[in-house]
């Protein structure tokens, strides 16, 4: 068999491993090859249109090239503050530069003034540390949205498509927006908000199926991003809210038009899932994927030194969910800082053993 249909897992024993966009291919024959494939924004190229969605504490650098690894076509920053990066804040700054950053990558800020924002993403434009520059306005947190900025944006859509205008104004890269479908249950104005983000000049649309009010509770509302596909035309528009299963992009693009896919809970724990959306089977295998754990691990611990341990938990929580060992892991493991025992007890949960220390 050639280099191409034989991938070459020897990466997973060694976390530094050069990048190899092997999996970002979907594979022959795969059953969603109608909605899986190469998309623009702008006139930057993703190898496909699954993206992963950016998540505060979650989507370091680590998890984002274990992504990409994985197939994921485009990952995006946490949201870093337009504030801290004018002031060059140093935490901020480290945050959005990766090292191995696969490429194309975004870098998300966010704010509520122009001018704020257009200095901001400049000065990351100028690093060339990423290919598209992303606003968010879908943060529920009250810290963002009692400044204007966040969620907060889609009740001050005038504010929010100046913002747009003047950021595109002053980079080289596109830029585009992650929405809310509106502020609450009684102002879902997706439609004619995203209406205006195009006006604009936003170059990519994703919306997150939920409400500012909703926060990351209750189902995603996949019925009021019907129509947006149509609207948005040759703009890619990303869905996003609750996509874990081959079946919810089939299903979404139907119900929506959309262009793109943008996974985030749904893959903390499992981030082999991009690799089967692109139908690639190697991951099935638990053997396999306790590979994929302890590489994240490692990989993690090259970047943050025994600090990693700690960040890790939100990871290792979502490895251990959905298994019938999975609260005893838990209780073994939720106080642990010594990375060698999580990745022994952790062996012994993918190959499904009796667990260190439990009788
Ligand atoms: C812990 C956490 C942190 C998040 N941080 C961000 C963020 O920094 N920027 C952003 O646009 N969305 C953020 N989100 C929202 C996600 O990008 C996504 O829109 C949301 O989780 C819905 O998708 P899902 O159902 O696939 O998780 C965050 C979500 C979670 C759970």
């Amino acid at each position: 068999m050639s280099a191409q249909t034989t991938p070459d897992l020897a990466w997973l024993n060694s976390p530094s491993a050069k990048f190899d966009a092997f999996f970002q291919s979907p594979a022959p024959g795969n059953s969603l090859e109608n909605f899986i494939r190469p998309i623009k924004i702008g006139n930057v190229l993703l190898p496909n249109n699954l993206v992963l969605a950016p998540m505060a504490g979650v989507t370091d650098g680590s998890f984002r090239l274990l992504c990409s690894r994985l197939g994921v076509g485009y990952t995006v920053s946490e949201l870093a503050s337009s504030k801290a990066i004018i002031m060059q804040n140093r935490q901020t700054l480290e945050m959005v530069r990766f090292q191995s950053q696969a490429r194309p990558y975004g870098v998300q800020i966010f704010g509520s003034e122009p001018d704020t924002m257009a200095r901001a993403a400049a000065i990351i434009d100028q690093q060339g540390i990423c290919d598209i520059i992303d606003i968010n306005m879908g943060c529920p947190v009250p810290k963002v949205v009692k400044t204007g900025a966040g969620s907060a944006l889609m009740n001050t859509p005038e504010l929010a498509a100046e913002i747009v205008k003047r950021v595109s104004e002053v980079v080289t890269v596109p830029v585009t927006i992650k929405c809310r479908i509106g502020w609450s249950q009684n102002s879902i104005n997706v439609k004619d908000f995203v209406k205006r983000m195009l006006d604009s000049g936003a170059k990519a649309i994703t919306v997150h199926a939920r409400t500012r009010q909703a926060g990351y509770s209750g189902d995603a509302q996949w019925e009021h991003l019907e129509e947006l596909g149509q609207i948005c035309e040759d703009v890619p528009f990303f869905a996003n809210g609750d996509i874990s299963e081959p079946e919810h992009i089939e299903e979404l693009h139907r119900r929506t038009g959309c262009s793109g896919y943008m996974i985030g809970r749904g893959c903390v724990g499992r981030p082999w899932l991009f690799a089967e959306l692109l139908g690639h089977s190697q991951f099935s295998d638990p053997k396999t994927r306790f590979r994929v754990f302890r590489h994240h691990l490692i990989d993690m611990l090259m970047e943050y030194g025994p600090k990693a341990v700690p960040l890790f938990r939100v990871h290792l929580f979502g490895y251990l969910k959905n298994h019938h060992n999975a609260a005893k892991a838990r209780r073994i493991l939720c106080d642990e800082r010594d990375p060698h025992r999580i990745i022994e007890t952790g062996q012994a949960f993918f190959s499904d053993l009796p667990l260190p220390g439990i009788t």
